[in-house]
């Protein structure tokens, strides 16, 4: 199979379309077989559920060349879980597990001529998402869905890929005490978009969300989980029920303690301890690991002693120990790696 003449190096984090999709549609209370299809374009009613009511949820996930020149996905039955969970909170039917693996699995195949080469940096970025398409003028959820499948080749999401980013603490929040910030749909991600500009207008890449509560303890960022390694190299993690229970952090946390022997801790971080950190870092599917070199609390510089010129010294481990398991350089634990046949 002839892959497509892409500038695998030099791709950024964006949309390109691709050949192939797969859509399976839910009505009367049934999901049909569905099918992969060329049109990338989507009509419906001008008062679709999704469009009125932000009725919508997604998963991310990649596809990767791995060493031996396979095309492999990383634990994607844990995004079906995890869509899963998103359509029971959104009042959304479930798409099965299994169905949702063999979706991402064919979507993957199709579109094989846009999986970046081994070693080129890039990965194919896939999104799994579903959203209510009937019309829906009263506040209910909708009766009739799409399940949808796109891929997408990409580069790193943060410009500069691995260079440490500074971000701000943000005078916005993201998640409500028992709102929708542990699952994934586009309502969280519509909140965050004027604190995003506002961040990214002040100079800064990212915006630290803290509880909203309390306003004291670490969040999350709009799009990544966090990390901080203590200065005697415990790996530490927010917990939270509003944060979104990230694949790439649980696994993290699973490869410090069983592949790198580190302490692992997860637990409520408070703001006022940052200054006490060595390293920082943002983990996620398109995130990776992106280390944090500072962070700008109203002023306040939190600057980590890991600096701003290169990932601190745990997190290089975490990272190549991760890609390694994803590439297959490194045994991955068992049901992790999926081989796109
Ligand atoms: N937090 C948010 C808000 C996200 O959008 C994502 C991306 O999916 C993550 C964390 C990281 O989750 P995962 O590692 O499952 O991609
Ligand atoms: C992902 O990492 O897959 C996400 O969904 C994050 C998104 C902000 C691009």
């Amino acid at each position: 199979m002839e892959k497509k003449n892409i500038d695998w190096q030099n791709i950024g984090f964006g949309y390109m379309k691709t050949d192939k999709r797969f859509v399976s549609t839910y009505k009367d209370g049934a999901w049909d077989e569905g099918a992969l299809i060329e049109d990338d374009m989507i009509t419906m009613s001008e008062c679709a559920g999704v469009l009125q009511y932000a009725q919508t949820i997604f998963e991310g996930l990649k596809a990767y060349t791995a060493e031996n020149g396979k095309i492999v996905l990383f634990r994607p039955n844990l995004n079906a879980q995890r869509l899963i969970s998103s359509a029971e909170r959104m009042e959304m039917p479930v798409y099965p597990e299994d169905k949702f693996v063999d979706a991402v699995l064919k979507t993957v195949k199709a579109n094989e001529a846009y999986v970046p080469p081994y070693g080129s940096g890039a990965t194919l970025y896939i999104r799994p998402y579903m959203f209510g398409i009937n019309p829906v003028i009263g506040v209910k959820p909708a009766s009739e869905y799409q399940f949808r499948v796109f891929t997408t080749p990409v580069g790193p999401y943060f410009k500069g890929g691995a260079k440490p980013i500074t971000i701000k603490v943000s005078d916005f929040d993201r998640a409500a005490p028992h709102g929708t910030g542990n699952i994934k749909a586009g309502l969280n991600y519509a909140m965050s978009l004027h604190a995003i500009v506002t961040a990214h207008e002040e100079g800064y890449d990212e915006n630290l969300y803290l509880d909203p509560a309390s306003r004291t303890k670490v969040e999350e960022t709009g799009g990544a989980n966090f990390l901080f390694i203590t200065k005697d190299g415990k790996v530490v993690t927010p917990k939270s029920d509003s944060i979104l229970p990230s694949i790439t952090r649980r696994s993290l946390i699973y490869v410090a303690k069983e592949y790198l022997g580190l302490e692992t801790e997860e637990r409520e971080v408070y703001l006022d301890e940052l200054k006490d950190f060595a390293e920082c870092g943002l983990c996620g599917t398109a995130a990776v690991i992106s280390p944090v070199g500072k962070i700008v609390d109203h002023g306040k510089e939190i600057c980590f002693p890991s600096g701003m010129e290169k990932m601190g010294a745990t997190f290089q481990k975490l990272y190549d120990t991760l890609t390694g398991i994803q590439m297959g350089r490194i045994e991955a634990p068992e049901g992790w790696i999926y081989t796109v046949e």
